[in-house]
């Protein structure tokens, strides 16, 4: 193989690197995230590269409440408030394991979509679809600084509670919690599924042919 055609099979240095980066990225659950933190200039880095997400319209239909140390308190109660509106029997050993999740991560941040009002015709899937890639480039580039992350969902994140505390109105939508820090007990994620699991080629075989 001559020196040309060489460099042609091989994928740039970019490539390879983001190729590492993206599966390095892994969910490290709040639990196993603590200081440090993102400094502010990471935390300018990681919130910078959400701009950088495809967004139709130009809509800027996703935003980010950070909860600071002081403020986690509350959130600790929307918590254990969300739980007792699920099961008020639950006991208080439960309510506080409810509580403690607000208090994991150096770096929490809810994300929001906003749904409406106002430019229609970027229905809400789009939106979201928007939200998902500015959540991923916040993942991507606290992982390239060496943080672990992870996005959090469950009940609360529907809870009333919730929506009073971050003050959403009937057009937002709370998507899930992104959390940040350092990776204390490293854990191996699942098994990425396969390329040929998710794609197809509209009236083709098995075999993908790219750009023919
Ligand atoms: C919107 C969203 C919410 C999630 N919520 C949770 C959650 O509440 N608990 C959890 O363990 N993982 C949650 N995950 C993380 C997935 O479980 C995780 O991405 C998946 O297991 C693949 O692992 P990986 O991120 O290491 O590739 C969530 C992921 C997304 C996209």
């Amino acid at each position: 193989m001559n020196a040309v055609a060489h460099a042609a099979a091989e994928p740039p240095a970019s490539a390879r690197q983001l190729a590492a980066l993206m599966e390095a990225r892994r969910t490290v659950l709040p639990r196993r995230l603590g200081a440090p933190g993102p400094d502010r200039a990471e935390f300018a880095q990681i919130l910078g590269a959400a701009a950088s997400a495809p967004d139709h319209g130009g809509l800027v239909p996703w935003r980010f409440v950070v909860v600071p140390a002081p403020q986690r308190g509350r959130l600790a109660d929307v918590f254990a408030q969300a739980l007792l509106q699920r099961d008020d029997a639950a006991t208080p050993e439960q309510q506080g394991q409810a509580r403690e999740k607000a208090f994991r991560a150096p770096l929490l941040m809810l994300a929001i979509v906003r749904m409406g009002p106002g430019n229609a015709e970027i229905p809400a899937a789009e939106r979201i679809l928007s939200a998902g890639c500015a959540i991923q480039n916040m993942l991507l580039a606290a992982t390239a600084l060496g943080y672990g992350s992870a996005l959090t969902s469950g009940k609360a994140l529907q809870s009333d509670a919730l929506r009073t505390l971050f003050a959403l109105d009937r057009h937002d939508e709370p998507l899930c919690f992104v959390s940040v820090g350092s990776v204390t007990a490293p854990k191996a994620g699942p098994a990425r599924p396969a390329p040929s699991r998710y794609t197809r080629e509209l009236g083709g075989g098995p075999e993908l042919s790219p750009c023919s």
